[in-house]
């Protein structure tokens, strides 16, 4: 079995004695630290008149694993949508791109990336995956996974943020890159940070590669709502764990007990918002960050939103950015889409 060296250099680790099919880079660690993870932003979240938390603080590995069950839950249907989509429609996916490098930003347990790896496969494609993700533990049990299932795969795993793993991608091991981004985690962005989200795409893929997006769409507000309230209460707890993090992360105190999972479809502004709610006036220190907070009774800390789109809007938006879509896809109820887009060359952008 290999090891996972937790060193923060590049750190190769090889499945048998012939082949290297498997590296991880990690870019969480302090070394590395930058004013993406340094907790600034958590700073400034709590220090505002509306209290918000940085969603990403969702995912240290606990929550990844309430995340995976999140995505088996009878009510939440985007995972499962998604995933038909691709079942469907991988196959022209790959014939779409040709052979290419998938990276995934925000691989999670990359179940649905084995529908894109399938159809690379049967195109007889050499399969090339890097993974990208802030949790480490949900990284590495995958990639083991994976490289189990998939004899010729070979995998380079980034463990770090968007901003952080996006410009560090080694040299494309084949002619083309393909950027996956599913689950609709573009929603949990606001306009400014998708703006930014998109410049960084564009910087960091070359024309003529390929952006593969997954968008939750507009629909009625009680199947929205009952996918962000689930009655087993997994997505409380999901919610709820995020204040464990900052505990561990930043030397904290918060006491989940004194707070509620609080979340509705706000219908003007096409978004699901999420709130961890005070139920009781009280202070909550964070050493590592020197900061003492104070909540009131029913005081709301927004810790995510999830907007919900318009193909033709995001269309448009995405032509403006340089990412046309080449191919949209939905499923038979039109919930979600797929839209896989290539970077244009900077001339056809003017
Ligand atoms: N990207 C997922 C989504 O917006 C994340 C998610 C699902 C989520 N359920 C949640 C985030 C509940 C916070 C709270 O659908």
């Amino acid at each position: 079995m290999s090891t996972f060296s937790q060193k923060a250099s590049s750190s190769a680790s090889s499945q048998s004695t012939s082949e290297k099919r498997f590296s991880i880079e990690h870019l969480l660690s302090p070394e590395f630290s930058t004013n993406s993870d340094d907790g600034s932003d958590v700073i400034q979240g709590l220090t505002q008149p509306d209290k918000s938390l940085p969603s990403r603080y969702l995912y240290d590995d606990k929550g990844s694993q309430l995340f995976e069950q999140i995505c088996e839950l009878p009510e939440y249907y985007p995972t499962r949508t998604e995933a038909e989509i691709l079942r469907q429609y991988a196959d022209e996916v790959a014939q779409l791109t040709g052979a290419c490098e998938l990276v995934e930003l925000g691989s999670g347990s990359s179940t649905k990336t084995r529908l894109l790896l399938d159809a690379y496969q049967r195109q007889g494609y050499p399969l090339h995956y890097s993974p990208i993700d802030v949790s480490a533990g949900i990284l590495e049990d995958s990639a083991r996974q994976l490289l189990a299932d998939y004899p010729s795969l070979q995998i380079q795993g980034i463990v770090g943020t968007y901003e952080q793993a996006l410009p560090t991608l080694a040299p494309a091991p084949l002619p083309t890159r393909m950027v996956s981004f599913l689950g609709s985690t573009l929603g949990n962005f606001n306009q400014r940070q998708c703006d930014a989200f998109f410049s960084l795409i564009t910087t960091s893929l070359e024309a003529g590669d390929y952006f593969l997006l997954g968008i939750d769409l507009q629909k009625q507000k009680e199947v929205l709502e009952a996918a962000y309230n689930d009655s087993q209460g997994v997505t409380a707890a999901f919610n709820l764990n995020l204040l464990n993090h900052l505990n561990w992360r930043f030397g904290g105190n918060f006491d989940p007990v004194l707070w509620e999972h609080w979340t509705f479809y706000n219908q003007s502004q096409a978004q699901i918002e999420t709130y961890l709610k005070c139920k009781r006036w009280h202070s909550v220190q964070l050493e590592g960050l020197d900061l003492t907070v104070e909540f009131e009774r029913g005081e709301a800390i927004q810790t995510e939103i999830s907007r919900k789109f318009d193909l033709q809007q995001m269309q448009s938006y995405l032509e403006a950015q340089g990412l046309p879509p080449a191919r949209i896809w939905t499923d038979s109820k039109q919930w979600f889409g797929l839209l896989l887009c290539q970077v244009q060359p900077a001339s056809s952008q003017l």
